[in-house]
């Protein structure tokens, strides 16, 4: 057992349903181990600006479970290694004072929720001697190592619901529906969203489509006599030989924001399929709202193994879903990876043997 007693805890990255669960169970958890909880805010801000933490008490966390979001904030501009400035510096590295910061603190412990970018300082922080125990976050579900993150239930049930919604006025006009969805470079969300809401067509990332091959499946459709279709694609996913379309190119300390896909590929089907074609992007309401049952329970396992790894001592860690259990890798085993849908996924291959078309 460690001799820890008094951690930090910090949200990095974007949101995802199910932080404030995570913060909730670390106190609580904490608290009873009389370990006392210090909240840091917006990231790793909370560690490079005086007076951004602050103590975190099992009343401060009661009745946030339920809640999407996080009551410590989050930036995903937040890199210490490489924190972004309004000079012509342009990126600054603050790695020491996050270090004295924690010592400052009296913290023992480090707990970092967040995505691959975030879990990719958390490692590095460790390696400048900050006992790290890192926990998996994010909506795209791409995170090695463990089959969930948190978030990704939430972002594919609301998805699900949406693409219902639109099914109905898609039969109505006898129009192509193409739905864009979040998820990086990873499908994952199109792909679960897309089985779910039985949509007739799924574009990922990992599969660069054909749209004449799209429009061929959609097609086939209507000489059936189904007049309407809907279209799932991943905010990564883009036409054979091209590539992701972009938002806005990566900058100092920024990375790149994908999306756009969905209305190219609503014009190019319309121009293949003579058909009526309307497109919606999802976007950040798959981030929003309240956690599923699914994510509010991972989290709080996630939380709670944290807790308990923290008072193991096994710091350069991360916890993990690996069904049933909940279980630690190394952040070095995870870091700098992204887990992409396979393509003898069971769920891909079931999709295609539905008759799903991804374009290939
Ligand atoms: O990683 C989660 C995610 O929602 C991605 O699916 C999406 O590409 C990105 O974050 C959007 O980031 P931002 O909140 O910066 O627009």
């Amino acid at each position: 057992m460690s001799s820890v007693t008094r951690l930090g805890v910090l949200t990095g990255g974007g949101d995802a349903p199910g932080l404030n669960a995570v913060i909730r169970a670390v106190v609580k958890t904490a608290s009873n181990s009389g370990i006392e909880v210090i909240g840091l805010e917006d990231s790793f801000d909370g560690l490079i600006e005086p007076g951004r933490s602050r103590v975190l008490t099992p009343r401060d966390v009661t009745g946030i479970l339920r809640f999407g979001g996080t009551i410590l904030g989050t930036t995903n501009r937040g890199n210490p290694f490489a924190y972004p400035v309004a000079t012509s510096e342009g990126v600054r590295d603050y790695s020491d004072r996050c270090v004295e910061m924690f010592h400052q603190l009296g913290l023992g412990a480090l707990i970092v929720i967040g995505g691959d970018g975030t879990l990719a300082i958390a490692h590095q922080v460790c390696e400048r001697g900050i006992p790290v125990v890192g926990v998996p976050k994010t909506i795209d579900n791409d995170i090695v190592g463990t089959t969930n993150c948190f978030g990704f239930d939430t972002a594919v049930a609301f998805a699900t619901d949406a693409i219902d919604r639109l099914h109905t006025t898609a039969e109505a006009h006898h129009r192509i529906m193409i739905v864009e969805v979040m998820g990086r470079y990873a499908g994952w969300i199109a792909l679960y969203a897309g089985v779910a809401g039985g949509a007739d067509a799924i574009l990922i990332p990992e599969i660069p489509f054909n749209v004449s091959l799209v429009a061929e499946g959609l097609r086939a459709r209507d000489r059936w006599g189904e007049k309407f279709s809907i279209v799932v694609v991943a905010e990564g996913a883009h036409p054979r030989g091209g590539t992701p379309s972009l938002v806005q190119a990566a900058r100092d300390g920024y990375v790149e924001r994908l999306g756009g896909i969905g209305a190219q590929v609503c014009e190019a089907l319309a121009g293949e399929t003579g058909k009526e074609t309307r497109s919606v992007v999802l976007g950040h309401l798959q981030r929003g709202g309240a956690p599923t049952s699914f994510d509010r329970v991972l989290a709080t396992r996630f939380g709670g193994k944290a807790v308990e790894l923290v008072r193991r001592g096994e710091f350069g860690t991360m916890v993990a879903f690996a069904p049933p259990d909940i279980v630690a890798r190394r952040l070095d085993e995870i870091v700098g990876k992204t887990k992409t849908v396979p393509l003898d996924h069971d769920l891909l291959l079931t999709a295609k043997a539905l008759g799903v078309t991804f374009g290939d």
